[in-house]
């Protein structure tokens, strides 16, 4: 898609309102997630068609382990299945994906299948799908902080020469750009716990859609509204 306007690089997505999309149907609140899971293959589309490089998705955060077990269960089956259906497709399309978030309070089954994706998809390069997993912004400074520690209790740091690149090379998101534009579907203004050091400078956008009725149109308009910003990082223009 040729145009003129700027496009988000980097686009992340708090995909908030599964459940209420599913009571409104008077269904599972796990169909609404089986329903976010098609709106995630929907944006992935339109982001390509537009030539974002980067989508990050809120997919489990950490205090997401706090819901029912039946709920916490099938988000697991469902991630499972996805990985298993989606990985050839997202090959064919150039999606690489990698997972930020610790990992390791998954079940092995969940960490074989999330390690089997991002080496499936290692080389692809039109776009990176990052998925939150068992993330949340203060648990990834608080593992980033105990890993500096590490190195300036073993003598390989300076503590005056921690800076802002020293900080950002110890969270999850070592090497990806910052986020342009954020987005948190269902009319919620919150960033609960997601990206904090790295929305910074993000632009934030709230429609009131909830996330599985998330379409094309809804992320064209997304851009729409980015492109009319005026973002100056802190300067004078
Ligand atoms: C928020 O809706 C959504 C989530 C907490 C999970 C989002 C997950 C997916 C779209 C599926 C892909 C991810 C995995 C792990 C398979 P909500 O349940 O908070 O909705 P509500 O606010 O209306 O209750």
């Amino acid at each position: 898609m040729s145009t003129d306007k700027p496009i988000p690089q980097h686009v992340a997505i708090i995909m908030d309102g599964n459940g209420r999309w599913a009571k409104q149907r008077g269904l599972d609140r796990s169909e609404g997630h089986i329903a976010g899971v098609e709106s995630i293959r929907t944006t992935l589309k339109a982001a390509l068609r537009h030539g974002v490089r980067q989508l990050t998705f809120y997919a489990f955060s950490t205090e997401n382990w706090g819901r029912p077990q039946a709920e916490v269960e099938a988000l697991m089956e469902l991630l499972c299945r996805s990985i298993i259906n989606e990985t050839p497709e997202l090959k064919k399309q150039g999606v690489r994906v990698q997972i930020i978030g610790e990992r390791s309070r998954f079940s092995e089954r969940v960490q074989y299948y999330l390690a089997q994706i991002e080496q499936e998809t290692a080389a692809s390069e039109k776009l990176t799908m990052v998925l939150a997993l068992n993330y949340s912004s203060r648990d990834e400074l608080r593992r980033a902080m105990q890993q500096i520690g590490r190195e300036v209790a073993e003598g390989h740091l300076q503590p005056e020469a921690i800076d802002e690149q020293t900080i950002a090379a110890h969270l999850d998101t070592a090497g990806m750009p910052d986020p342009d534009l954020v987005i948190r579907t269902s009319g919620e203004q919150r960033l609960s716990n997601f990206l904090m050091w790295q929305s910074a400078y993000a632009e934030f956008y709230f429609p009131e859609v909830l996330w599985p009725d998330f379409s094309e149109e809804e992320f064209a308009r997304a851009l729409e509204v980015y492109a009319k910003r005026d973002r100056r990082f802190g300067l004078v223009k």
